[in-house]
């Protein structure tokens, strides 16, 4: 059979690792793999290579994609959907595996809504924002990213006396923010799930740095850990709380540090290359035996979707892990409900 592999949305350490997986998995069970280049840009535009073991051999440490990514604003139109369709009939792919986030997956479910070919996705996205996927690839690499940034931050705010707030990425989910905040004991983590105003999270923040930089507690350094998805501005945030340091805690500074793309670069950790290797031959496996219009999950539940040969992965339909994202995203899933609770229980703890 023939298969194309393709690579979409944010990228994700772990990526590389998947393909190159799946390229064995594939070429070792007799099929032929093209590389479709730069996301459905590259699908639209036919624009595919096959790739032989030499391709894929040691790509598992790099990070990034090999086949390049994009986020294409023609692919969800019917018109894009309709050529997609005939680029993999022009292919002659008999399946597919698309590699990346909720957006990406929700193309593949639509891509495949008529069985063009046998279409499956693997979770890919730093944000782990994916229904029914306890990890995705990429979420431990950013998570000891932004930690090791923390760290760095940590040195230089004990000598200064200072307060910062580091800003990580998590567009719409706070994952990575709550999940590194724990291991780097930040003082405070903000996310968007909390919902708090400018008024609300100045209040709340005050409080820290008051306690922090008091004589009684005379903390070295105050780390607050903000996502992105906290849509008061980190700046507006540290100017409005500097005014007050003046009376609350005479001579304390606090400075701000937005890490941005830095979080989604860099070389996969060991457990992001474990998980997307595993995902990369669940992939091929799935796609042999007709497997269609699912996600390979990590972790996922295990009342959903159906097991496969790996204790760790699970075949979950993609509209029902598109369904358990929407929940995921807009608060509604458990999940949420049960990370942000766990998180307002040990706020106190935080900020001692
Ligand atoms: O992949 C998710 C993500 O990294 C978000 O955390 C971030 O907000 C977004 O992608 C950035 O997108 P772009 O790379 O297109 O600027």
């Amino acid at each position: 059979m023939r298969f194309g592999v393709l690579t979409s949305g944010g990228d994700a350490p772990g990526m590389n690792a998947a393909v190159g997986s799946f390229v064995r998995a594939g070429i070792g069970n007799g099929h032929e793999v093209f590389g479709i280049r730069n996301g459905y840009l590259g699908l639209l535009e036919e624009d595919s290579v096959q790739l032989s073991l030499g391709d894929v051999y040691g790509i598992s440490r790099e990070g990034g994609t090999m086949l390049g990514s994009a986020r294409s604003k023609v692919f969800p139109t019917d018109v894009g959907q309709a050529r997609g369709r005939e680029a993999i009939r022009n292919l002659k792919l008999d399946g597919l595996v698309v590699i990346g986030g909720n957006g990406s997956l929700a193309g593949a479910h639509a891509l495949g809504s008529d069985r063009v070919c046998s279409i499956v996705g693997l979770p890919a996205s730093i944000d782990n924002d994916i229904g029914h996927c306890g990890m995705a690839m990429g979420v431990d690499t950013a998570v000891n990213t932004i930690v090791e940034a923390c760290d760095r931050i940590s040195d230089t705010a004990r000598a200064h006396h200072r307060a910062f707030i580091v800003e990580v990425m998590g567009r719409h989910c706070g994952y990575l923010a709550m999940r590194s905040g724990i291991a780097a004991e930040a003082d405070a983590i903000l996310f968007a799930e909390r919902n708090l105003s400018e008024d609300e999270l100045v209040t709340k923040l005050r409080e820290v740095l008051r306690n922090s930089f008091s004589k009684k507690r005379d903390k070295k350094r105050v780390l607050i850990v903000k996502a992105e998805g906290v849509t008061v501005p980190t700046q507006v945030l540290t100017q409005r709380l500097q005014q007050h340091l003046v009376n609350d805690a005479p001579g304390g500074e606090i400075r701000e540090t937005i890490l941005g793309h830095v979080v989604r670069g860099g070389r996969p950790s060991a457990t992001d290359r474990v998980i997307a290797q595993r995902l990369g031959l669940a992939a091929a496996t799935t796609l042999i035996k007709g497997g269609h219009d699912e996600m390979l999950a990590w972790d996922a539940p295990l009342d959903v979707g159906e097991p496969t040969r790996d204790s760790q992965i699970r075949r979950v339909g993609l509209g029902e892990m598109l369904d358990e994202t929407a929940a995921l995203l807009d608060g509604r899933s458990e999940m949420t409900q049960r990370r942000v609770a766990w998180l307002e229980a040990v706020e106190g703890l935080l900020a001692l």
